[in-house]
């Protein structure tokens, strides 16, 4: 593996390999959140930005993680993608994108996704999938075809990366590992044992 500056860029070219090669959802990831007392819980997500900044993922703010998160901003993110062996894990804590960042990502959505948004009550406890289906024939109707706001309750979160490591297949189990530590002088590199 060349040992790349910045992990940003380095993610970015790893990125671009997935798209070419996986299936499916190259940008799902596991987001393991917990609470305020240390118990955790995991769950995938769609990364939906990269820069300098870190990493953004969106979701519904009355869901378990986000109330996670608001006891407890610390994460751990996890992409693995089976097409290239490869692995990227990050380290961090999260605060909220901007409003303005999260209403620009909402309206780039299929209409029927924002009216998604709104229809579910996300983590909360359901009758039966009629009461979804209700509820998206509610706000279809509700919207018309005007134009379909963000949910106050629906919004985005920036992992600002402490430590990001890159781990890549080699033959006979004696894998690459690579990790990024930001530090005050900015990216340090050590490699570590397989
Ligand atoms: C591939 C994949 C991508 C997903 N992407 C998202 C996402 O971007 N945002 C989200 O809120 N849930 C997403 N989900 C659903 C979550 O895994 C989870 O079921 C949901 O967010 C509720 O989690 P919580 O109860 O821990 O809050 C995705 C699920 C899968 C399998």
């Amino acid at each position: 593996m060349t040992q790349s500056p910045n992990p940003i860029s380095l993610f970015h070219d790893w990125m671009a390999e997935a798209e070419k090669s996986e299936p499916n959802d190259p940008n799902a990831m596991s987001l393991a959140t917990a609470t305020k007392d240390g118990v955790p819980s995991v769950r995938m997500v769609l990364l939906k930005g990269v820069d300098e900044r870190g990493f953004v993922f969106y979701t519904n703010l009355n869901s378990r993680k986000a109330g996670e998160l608001a006891e407890n901003s610390n994460v751990g993110l996890c992409l693995h993608w089976k097409s290239l062996r490869k692995q990227v894990r990050v380290e961090g804590a999260v605060e909220r994108v901007s409003d303005e960042e999260a209403d620009a990502y909402f309206q780039s959505r299929a209409r029927v996704s924002r009216i998604g948004a709104w229809a579910s009550r996300q983590s909360q406890e359901m009758e039966g999938r009629f009461e979804l289906e209700k509820r998206v024939a509610e706000y279809t109707a509700k919207f018309g075809v005007g134009e379909i706001p963000r949910p106050d309750f629906w919004g985005g979160f920036l992992v600002r990366p402490r430590a990001i490591e890159f781990w890549s297949d080699q033959k006979f189990r004696l894998h690459d590992r690579i990790v990024y530590k930001m530090t005050d002088e900015g990216w340090q590199t050590t490699r570590l044992f397989p």
